[in-house]
């Protein structure tokens, strides 16, 4: 049995409580991934303190030599990346070229947020009186607390603790426990590229335990959180108590827009992978298609062919297209709202049902699922399922795909397939997402811009992109007065 504690002050160390959770592969229920700490609030106490001490000697290390060590991190997960691919499709069950690509996606943040090791711009402006310079620049904040989901068990932890790191910051990273292996794995990388003892701390555990405490504790100054929207809510208000800076990533209802313009072949391939891929189980999943009447038909039949089509499976077999869901929690779920939308009168065009048989008994496999005569009022239109299951939404014109895009609570991510550029351009004006994407699915952000969307997906702040050095440094500004002499801005 492969154990796994928490690490705290550079050392792997049990719980305190002396407690352990096992996580299984959700592909073979019977395949035990491991044991790890079932943290406590002293367990997450440690960390902090391990982290706020570790704080003083951070801080003053130029980025630069920061930087190194993170760059030094990327070329040890290039090296592991097969490894760390295979770990991840085992204890989450994605297939194994997305599992690669989650890596790679950690690999591209890593290198990317290290190069601002060498940046980490500021400001400077003439001052109003003779021989003063002024100037701003970037300073950390202090210990930087990370929760992060099961989805993008390695990609997400990097979009957090690479740039909490690189600005002088230490961190305490609490993941899911569904998915806590690819922590461990992203941990001891960065640990053997030579990251000093506290400067990165890991506690796994539950989200009452470990992750409640975390938000509470005075010596943390920052939470950055990506999960569900009830979760970030609760985590919201707590840290209000504390003034906490806090950033967060939650649900999505994201809509692919499909015009009687577009080429539908394309349309089709994008409402697989953004329907599909990852068994739907990300927050910029495509869970609605709105289809121009002209084009609802046609779109309809070839998008049912290809998702009956898709191999489902084991996602370290290499044929395998689509992998289980992560939990039973998650399989009720989606069974859950299938019932909901049969009861609100949807049409199951394929799918609708858990998947048995043979090997596919001891996991969690339920089939590529599509809804259609959907209706916007419809739960199955409105709430998150997170799974794979597509609700298709005949629509007249675009005046009406754009409201019913934007008719939901959230606005991570949208689409739109069409080969007219004034309405590609309209759509990227007027749909209400954080990301659009023209002619290509819902999925698919790229580390280097930000990401992060309006409404109940999030709280304004952006993940990714040069952005994200904002959420993790407070501006401090400098007035140096060189004249010799006492000068009054304003009155002089
Ligand atoms: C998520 O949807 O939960 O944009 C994260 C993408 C990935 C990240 C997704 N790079 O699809």
């Amino acid at each position: 049995m492969n154990r796994f504690g928490n690490l705290i002050n550079g050392k792997w160390v049990d719980s305190v409580s002396g407690k352990r959770f096992t996580n299984i592969n959700p592909a073979d229920s019977s395949d035990v991934v491991g044991e790890f700490a079932d943290s406590v609030a002293a367990d997450v106490s440690a960390a902090v303190d391990a982290a706020r001490s570790a704080y003083r000697k951070w801080r003053l290390t130029p980025a630069p030599r920061r930087a190194e060590i993170l760059f030094r991190a990327a070329d040890l997960l290039i090296a592991r990346k097969d490894d760390f691919a295979r770990d991840m499709t085992r204890e989450m069950g994605k297939v194994l070229k997305e599992t690669g690509g989650d890596v790679q996606e950690a690999i591209d943040m890593t290198f990317y947020i290290a190069g601002e090791g060498r940046r980490l711009h500021g400001h400077t402006a003439p001052s109003e009186l003779a021989d003063k310079a002024m100037m701003s620049v970037r300073v950390p904040i202090g210990v930087a607390g990370c929760i992060t989901p099961w989805n993008f068990p390695m990609a997400i932890p990097s979009w957090k603790v690479i740039p909490a790191l690189v600005t002088g910051n230490t961190v305490v990273l609490k993941p899911s426990p569904e998915a806590p292996l690819s922590s461990v794995n992203f941990v001891r990388a960065l640990q053997d590229a030579g990251l000093p003892d506290g400067v990165l701390n890991l506690i796994t555990g539950t989200a009452v335990e470990v992750g409640a405490t975390l938000v509470d504790h005075p010596d943390v100054a920052i939470i950055s959180f990506t999960g569900s929207t009830d979760t970030g809510r609760k985590i919201n208000s707590n840290a209000a108590a504390r003034l906490k800076r806090v950033s967060l990533e939650m649900g999505g209802k994201n809509a692919i827009i499909i015009m009687d313009d577009a080429d539908l072949q394309l349309a089709v391939d994008g409402a697989i992978w953004g329907g599909f891929g990852t068994t739907g189980q990300r927050c910029t999943a495509a869970s609605r298609v709105l289809v121009h009447e002209k084009v609802h038909d046609a779109f309809l039949r070839d998008f049912v062919t290809r998702a009956k089509a898709l191999r489902v499976g084991n996602g370290l077999d290499p044929q395998t297209e689509m992998g289980p869901l992560v939990s039973q929690t998650q399989l009720a779920k989606v069974e859950r709202y299938v019932g909901i939308g049969k009861e609100e009168g949807a049409v199951i065009e394929c799918g609708g049902n858990r998947l048995t048989g043979a090997s596919l008994d001891r996991g969690f496999f339920y089939a590529p699922t599509i809804f259609s005569g959907v209706q916007r009022k419809m739960r199955v239109a409105r709430e998150e399922i997170f799974g794979p299951v597509v609700s298709v939404i005949r629509v007249k014109n675009a005046e009406e795909a754009f409201d019913i895009c934007n008719d939901t609570e959230y606005g991570l991510s949208s689409s739109i397939y069409t080969r007219s550029v004034n309405l590609a351009f309209a759509a990227m004006r007027d749909l209400n997402t954080g990301i659009t994407y023209i002619n290509s699915p819902t999925i698919g952000a790229e580390v280097h811009l930000p990401f992060g969307g309006t409404k109940n997906t999030g709280n304004g702040h952006r993940e990714g992109g040069p952005t994200v050095i904002d959420l993790f440094t407070e501006w401090k500004t400098l007035y140096v007065d060189f004249s010799g002499r006492l000068q009054k801005a304003q009155i002089d």
